[in-house]
């Protein structure tokens, strides 16, 4: 993997925060210049601050096919193209079924699935018509492979991506471009400080017991790290993972293990 990404360009989504700005530090450390987009540009100027040199921030919605074209036009344009994009932004929200408002479910539904679509597909067109074997990484989820509680709505946009990851994979493997998926379990970001308040508040025990809860539940014993997805990520980018397309790899600790 060492000079896999050296001055490689690299898309990633919601780079702003969590496990997104983890994944952008990772390739940067392989000595890749990172674009990091993120809906929120102050979050991806943040990141590139701590990056520094051969780093570069950008605001992008990945709802806005507009935004997402402009954007992935202007990355060509300034670097001369780019190999690997990272499509990790996401977003959540909790809920009983019989509370979720259509609302919430077009929200889960329209960042964490129509935004991979949109960004894969414009990623796809450009990767076909200039003959790169390009790389993409979904970011998915636990809730992608095994349905969570409170999660029907997000678990639904998370099995969407994983779906979408396995069917584009097989479409565009006779290109040479591999499309595959990470599945994180409880990862430390703001995501989960959000999804641990709002958890408690719904089965009313404290966030203290949500979060023993989540490290008991993981073999490995603890809660999971951004830099625990964003090292598999990388790998999923680079040439070790060459003969790997399609897959959705948990990243789990150990909960989930098909
Ligand atoms: N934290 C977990 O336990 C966990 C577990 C499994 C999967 N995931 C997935 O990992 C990914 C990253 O989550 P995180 O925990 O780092 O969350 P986070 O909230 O810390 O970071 C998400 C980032 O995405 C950005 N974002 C939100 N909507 C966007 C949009 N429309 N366009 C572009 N950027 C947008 C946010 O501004 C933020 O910077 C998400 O896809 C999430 O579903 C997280």
């Amino acid at each position: 993997m060492d000079k896999d990404f050296l001055n490689k360009i690299v898309i990633v989504t919601g780079g702003g925060s969590g496990i997104g700005r983890s994944i952008c530090s990772s390739f940067h450390k392989l000595q890749s210049i990172v674009c990091v987009t993120d809906s929120n540009f102050e979050a991806a100027k943040n990141t590139q601050k701590q990056l520094g040199k051969n780093s570069h921030a950008f605001k992008l919605d990945v709802t806005n096919k507009e935004e997402i074209n402009v954007v992935f036009d202007q990355i060509v344009t300034q670097f001369g193209g780019y190999e690997v994009l990272a499509s990790n932004a996401g977003v959540s929200t909790m809920n009983y079924i019989e509370d979720i408002t259509e609302e919430e479910w077009d929200f889960n539904m329209k960042v964490n699935a129509k935004g991979i679509f949109l960004t894969n597909q414009a990623a796809v067109q450009y990767f076909k018509k200039n003959n790169i074997k390009g790389k993409i990484v979904n970011t998915a989820s636990l809730a992608g492979k095994v349905g969570a509680p409170l999660l029907t709505h997000y678990s639904a946009s998370k099995f969407a991506v994983v779906g979408f990851t396995q069917a584009l994979a097989r479409e565009v493997a006779k290109y040479g471009i591999r499309v595959n998926a990470v599945c994180p379990g409880f990862v430390k970001t703001s995501m989960q400080d959000r999804e641990v308040q709002w958890e408690a508040k719904l089965r009313k025990i404290s966030p203290e017991k949500v979060m023993q809860e989540y490290i008991d539940m993981t073999p490995l014993g603890r809660l999971e790290k951004p830099e625990d997805v964003a090292d598999v990520v990388t790998f999923l980018a680079s040439n070790n993972s060459r003969f790997m397309t399609g897959q959705a790899i948990n990243v789990t600790g150990g909960i989930y293990t098909t």
